[in-house]
């Protein structure tokens, strides 16, 4: 039986092992969400970077940039972190560059021992639960959360893929049980929770982006299956 376990923050992902598992790693608001849509609308390929610095490498070489520091547009680059942005018919057959506060380093982090990464988000929860029931390989679900505290969007996500997979795989965790109770709870209002409860969401609402939390918390949006392969994620 598969086995499966979720981090909620990666400051903790060092107790967990990453080796020879398939790592989901989520950012629901909004760095997985905007790469899963732009990549279904047309985007080439996202290659994610940790640090601005780097994306500006990249910019510099000619590639479009997209992120955000603080939920904010980094200046220098191309456009900021609103799934509306990425899915623009410019950046269609285009790679981007991208580098957020949280998500590109939950990406970071994983890479460096999982087996392989793919990228979740409520937009295409299904596309994962399906991935995972051909692969049969171990599960570690990663969530970006913020700033090192867990979130509730990307836990309600590991509580969405679980629900997905409960009756074919063994929870090794009790934060697993968690996300999957929380989502249980929540599953009929999901996009009102998010926007009640999220602290994120209401960072975002300050922010004026409060288009993007309800399209963020649409599951099953599009059915595509984004994996990082070498520095590029693209779709499988
Ligand atoms: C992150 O990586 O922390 C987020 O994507 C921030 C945001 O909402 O722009």
């Amino acid at each position: 039986m598969i086995k499966i376990e979720t981090c909620l923050t990666p400051e903790i992902l060092h107790l967990h092992q990453l080796e020879g598992k398939i790592a989901v790693v989520t950012d629901v608001l909004r760095a997985t969400s905007c790469m899963v849509a732009g990549l279904n609308a047309g985007v080439k390929s996202v290659i994610p970077v940790k640090k601005v610095e780097e994306a500006l490498t990249y910019a510099a070489k000619g590639y479009v940039t997209a992120g955000e520091r603080g939920g904010v547009k980094v200046e220098e680059f191309t456009i900021g972190n609103s799934p509306y942005e990425h899915m623009e018919e410019a950046y269609h057959g285009k790679s981007i560059c991208m580098t957020t506060t949280n998500g590109t380093v939950a990406i970071d982090a994983a890479r460096k021992s999982a087996d392989q990464v793919v990228i979740g988000a409520l937009l295409n929860v299904s596309s994962i639960g399906r991935y995972i029931k051909e692969q049969q390989k171990d599960v570690i679900i990663i969530c970006a959360g913020w700033k090192g505290n867990p979130s509730l969007e990307d836990t309600l996500f590991a509580g969405a893929l679980v629900d997905q997979l409960k009756d074919e795989v063994e929870i090794t965790d009790d934060a697993t049980y968690m996300a999957l109770s929380q989502y249980q709870s929540a599953k009929n209002n999901l996009s009102e929770v998010i926007q009640n409860h999220a602290s994120h969401a209401k960072r975002l609402s300050g922010l004026k982006a409060q288009n993007d939390l309800a399209f963020c918390a649409t599951e099953d949006y599009c059915d595509v299956l984004p994996i990082l392969n070498g520095d590029e994620i693209t779709i499988k």
